[in-house]
């Protein structure tokens, strides 16, 4: 165990405040187009608008191809929108920063470091003194259960592992907002279901705003405060939609009457428009 509780979760800054007005993230009119090779234009996401208040657990949710990784890539900065404009924290996005957290599928770890120099690495880059530095990683190493394996390379950890340490990694930076692209779409169904246990469990801790993507269903209703559903050619929001099922949640909560409801709705309105296929 840490020397932190799990119910005092370090704040690094106090997070700048947002009201109803300044949603923790604004996504307005977001529109991204691609040039073809054959010169035409592909408009990956069209008119894209949605915002995610403080301590949400946002969901995109949609078929391949409908510019779930292309949303939060230009959140993240990593790319900008063709037209429209996202705000984190009511500052218009204008590349990567520190604010904004990624746990990405690919794995994006240091392989030649230790966990727990992975987790250090964005506070150390930042400045912050060893003793504080040694309290958070300590902290979300206890959250992420690796405390035992602080001290071996990154290198030698399994895939979920791995993705336990991009989550420690990204929270320890105390971001304004986590972003997440399928980030448990390589492990294998057993150990997926145990990383959603274990987000679900940091989650409640933390409470940060999470903009998550995934195509799994299930997932999305499991994790989320509120699901967006996409739609593709073009990429677009179809639906809003608020689980109703109460907090804490656990996996159990898939067989609930009113998940199963949600499952079936979001199912059709993914599959039942003429333009898309499996
Ligand atoms: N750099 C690019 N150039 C051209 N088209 C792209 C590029 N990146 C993505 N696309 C296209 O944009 C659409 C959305 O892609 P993406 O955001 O990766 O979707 P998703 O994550 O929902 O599967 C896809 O049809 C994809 O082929
Ligand atoms: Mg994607």
């Amino acid at each position: 165990m840490g020397s932190v509780t799990a119910t005092s979760p370090i704040q690094l800054r106090p997070a700048p405040v947002t009201t109803a007005a300044t949603p923790r993230l604004r996504v307005d009119n977001v529109t991204l187009q691609y040039k073809t090779p054959s010169g035409s234009t592909f408009t990956a996401l069209d008119k894209v608008s949605f915002d995610v208040p403080d301590q949400q657990f946002a969901v995109l949710v949609g078929p391949s191809g409908c510019g779930k990784s292309s949303l939060l890539y230009l959140t993240a900065g990593l790319a900008e929108p063709t037209s429209g404009d996202i705000y984190v924290g009511g500052q218009q996005v204008d590349g990567p920063g520190a604010d904004r957290g990624m746990v990405f599928q690919g794995y994006t770890l240091f392989p030649w470091l230790t966990v727990r120099k992975n987790i250090e690495f964005g506070l150390k880059r930042r400045g912050m003194p060893a003793a504080e530095r040694k309290e958070i990683v300590e902290f979300y190493l206890n959250e992420v259960g690796l405390s035992r394996f602080a001290d071996n390379y990154a290198k030698q950890l399994s895939g979920g592992m791995m993705q336990r340490v991009a989550i420690a990694r990204a929270l320890a930076n105390d971001p304004q907002i986590l972003l997440m692209d399928e980030p448990f779409g390589a492990l294998d169904s057993q150990t997926r279901l145990q990383m959603q246990q274990l987000l679900l469990k940091v989650w409640e801790h933390s409470k940060k705003t999470v903009l998550f993507v995934t195509h799994d269903i299930d997932e999305a209703i499991l994790l989320g405060d509120r699901i967006f559903v996409m739609g593709a050619r073009p990429g677009r929001i179809k639906e809003v939609l608020d689980v109703p099922i109460s907090r804490p949640r656990n996996l159990d909560m898939v067989m609930d009457p009113e998940f199963i409801r949600m499952k079936r709705n979001i199912f059709h309105l993914l599959h039942d428009g003429p333009e898309e296929h499996l």
